[in-house]
């Protein structure tokens, strides 16, 4: 079944010169399409939106700090499997987990900066999308 996912190239890869890299990852996968491409540094109210379900987590307030120190990359990545698909291409959440080959395990060390976003769930990919690309999707 063909669906879509909301995937942030986090501060980190931008400034590291890695979104090439990965979108090139991501483009590579048979089937898969972009279909929206965004740069733009994120302002506190579409954070609080995004991450709002871990706010009283204690790694929220430095999340949020992080996301909001530079550009990221939003992006609409349309396939088969696409969900699962990103999660398996970007890798576990502290990249020194992450296997080899995967994003967060070839590029990644502290869990902060783990390089990318990519929804967890279809109702997750929905609701993320609406905050990114509002009126689009
Ligand atoms: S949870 O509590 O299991 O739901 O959290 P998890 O899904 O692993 O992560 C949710 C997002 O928080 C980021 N994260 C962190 N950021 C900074 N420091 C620490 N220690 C940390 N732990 C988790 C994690 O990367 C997830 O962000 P996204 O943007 O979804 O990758």
């Amino acid at each position: 079944m063909t669906s879509r996912t909301l995937v942030l190239l986090k501060p980190d890869a931008v400034r590291r010169g890695l979104i090439g890299e990965i979108i090139g990852r991501i483009e590579r996968k048979a089937g898969w399409s972009i279909s929206a491409l965004d740069m733009r540094t994120l302002d506190q109210d579409t954070l609080e939106q995004h991450y709002g379900e871990h706010k009283g987590k204690p790694f929220y307030e430095p999340l949020v700090e992080f996301m909001a120190s530079g550009p990221v990359v939003a992006l609409v990545v349309e396939g088969e499997r696409v969900i699962e698909g990103v999660r398996a291409l970007a890798g576990a959440t502290d990249p020194l987990a992450a296997n080899p080959g995967s994003v967060r395990g070839d590029f990644g060390v502290i869990v902060r900066e783990n390089l990318i976003h990519a929804s967890d769930s279809e109702e997750s990919a929905e609701r993320e999308l609406k905050i990114f690309f509002p009126g689009r999707f």
